[in-house]
């Protein structure tokens, strides 16, 4: 099996995508797609001051391990580098009331999308005034209980939305505070489905049909309701700022107009979430400090270019926060060597879980990487894909991952950068139990989440009575 350029030169040998390495070292982590605690002890995985094969010996597996110490100090960094913007945690990546408590600790404001979520954040007990309130398609009775709980910002993104807005704050005591959503033609460099600023698209008013500027017109119009001014999101994954720079010329144009036309001056702008975390070793995100300096910087220039004041800025990171806070634990159950033809051979791993706790890899094409967390080896690496335990052939979690040869079932695997639509968009496909969250911390264990059990399961099935 041996070859003297390694392994993966051997003739007949499976090549994995061009950025993929073979690893020199397989008991070492890539540490930049770990939580900060992360680390490997004679081949175990530690999190949070714990072996991982100690801790889910208790939870079992798959669990998601959350690393609270790592999603603390990601929530810091947004914090402090963007001192002068408000940071809003965008819960659709993770949100539990734990995490939500920890957020509001933190000193970040809170992101949610659905009226899902705001239950989440009100049952955690985070203050409604520094909520924002998204979605394209808010009913009147989730904008009601938005206005009446108090929720700081509702973000517009309909005029059938400014509709139910205006009959809500008609009614005695209600009133709301609001941001446009407008699209601002950016397509930002990242998978189509989660790019979320083309001008054919769902979401938010076109600035170049005029639609946005009418949308400002009638809501500073409207009585009960404060425009506190525009709001952009032009994507996810995304690792330079050209597409927030392009999208702040075209905010700001729009905001310049507003205080030409109507003599308004918007007080707040909001350029969305977005930014790119390492999935892999592909993969090269900047740092939040770089980000603030970088959008700050575009956003004072545009401004006084447009001779407008500057507006004061927020931002609504994700899976920057939340995404290399977690990792999911998985047990090896089958190992299947498939020849290939021209006698290539692929691995394939199949876990305890799969597209009900990871639909990303089916869904978006996205790359993971993963590791053995509970034993040393030192077997030559064999290029390997992890498959999940679904009745569906894409049911693949990573599709390229060199692991040591002698990989078998009782082997527990670890993927980094789980914390962000994974256990948010995770399904009981196949009636598979969602795992649970267990944050680590400290040496200490906590489940945040627990894992469904078949009562939750059977709980909406009401039989044929
Ligand atoms: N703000 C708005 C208005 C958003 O729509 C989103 C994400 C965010 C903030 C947070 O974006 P982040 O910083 O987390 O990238 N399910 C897809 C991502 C969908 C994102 C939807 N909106 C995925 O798994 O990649």
């Amino acid at each position: 099996m041996s070859h003297e350029a390694g392994w993966a030169h051997a003739p007949g040998a499976l090549r994995g995508p061009a950025w993929l390495r073979e690893p020199t070292d397989p008991d070492a982590l890539v540490a930049h797609l770990w939580s900060q605690t992360a680390h490997k002890v004679d081949g175990e995985l530690r999190v949070g001051g714990l072996a991982v094969p100690d801790l889910v010996a208790n939870v079992n597996t798959p669990a998601y391990v959350l690393d609270e110490q790592d999603f603390r100090s990601r929530a810091r960094a947004f914090r402090d580098a963007f001192a002068a913007y408000d940071v809003f945690y965008a819960g659709k990546a993770f949100l539990c009331t734990a995490v939500a408590r920890w957020v509001q600790e933190e000193g970040l404001c809170l992101d949610v999308c659905s009226d899902g979520e705001l239950t989440v954040a009100l049952r955690a007990g985070f203050d409604p005034a520094r909520i924002g309130y998204h979605g394209n398609n808010k009913s009147l009775t989730e904008l009601r209980r938005a206005v009446a709980a108090g929720v700081g910002r509702i973000i517009v993104d309909s005029f059938d939305e400014i509709e139910r807005l205006e009959t809500i704050t008609a009614e005695p005591g209600m009133s709301a505070r609001v941001m446009v959503r407008v699209t601002a033609g950016v397509e930002a460099h990242t998978h189509e489905y989660i790019a979320t600023a083309h001008e054919d698209q769902k979401f938010g008013f076109s600035i170049t049909s005029g639609d946005a500027f009418e949308a400002v017109r009638r809501l500073q119009d409207a009585p009960g309701i404060e425009l506190l001014g525009l709001h952009s999101h032009i994507g996810s994954q995304i690792f330079d700022s050209s597409g927030f720079e392009v999208a702040a010329r075209r905010v700001l144009a729009l905001q310049a107009r507003v205080s030409d036309e109507l003599g308004v001056t918007l007080p707040e702008m909001d350029l969305g979430g977005g930014f790119g975390i390492a999935y892999t070793t592909q993969d090269d995100p900047s740092d939040p400090a770089q980000l603030a300096t970088e959008m700050s910087k575009i956003v004072e220039h545009e401004c006084r270019a447009l001779g407008i004041p500057e507006p004061r800025l927020s931002i609504e990171p994700g899976r920057a926060i939340v995404g290399p806070a977690m990792c999911t634990v998985y047990t090896v159950g089958t190992v299947k060597r498939v020849q290939l033809d021209g006698g290539a051979v692929r691995t394939y791993v199949s876990v305890d879980g799969g597209m009900s706790d990871n639909i990303r890899t089916a869904l978006y094409d996205a790359d993971y990487s993963c590791t053995i967390a509970s034993r040393p080896s030192d077997a030559p690496p064999v290029l390997a894909r992890v498959v999940g335990k679904h009745c569906e052939a894409g049911d693949i979690v990573v599709k390229d991952e060199f692991l040591p040869g002698d990989v078998r079932p009782g082997d527990l695997l670890a993927v980094p950068a789980t914390g962000a639509y994974c256990r948010s968009m995770a399904s009981n496909y196949n009636h598979v139990l969602r795992p649970p969250v267990v944050a680590v911390r400290d040496g200490v264990a906590r489940v945040v989440v627990r894992r469904e059990t078949e009562d939750d399961l059977l709980a909406t099935d009401m039989g044929d009575t």
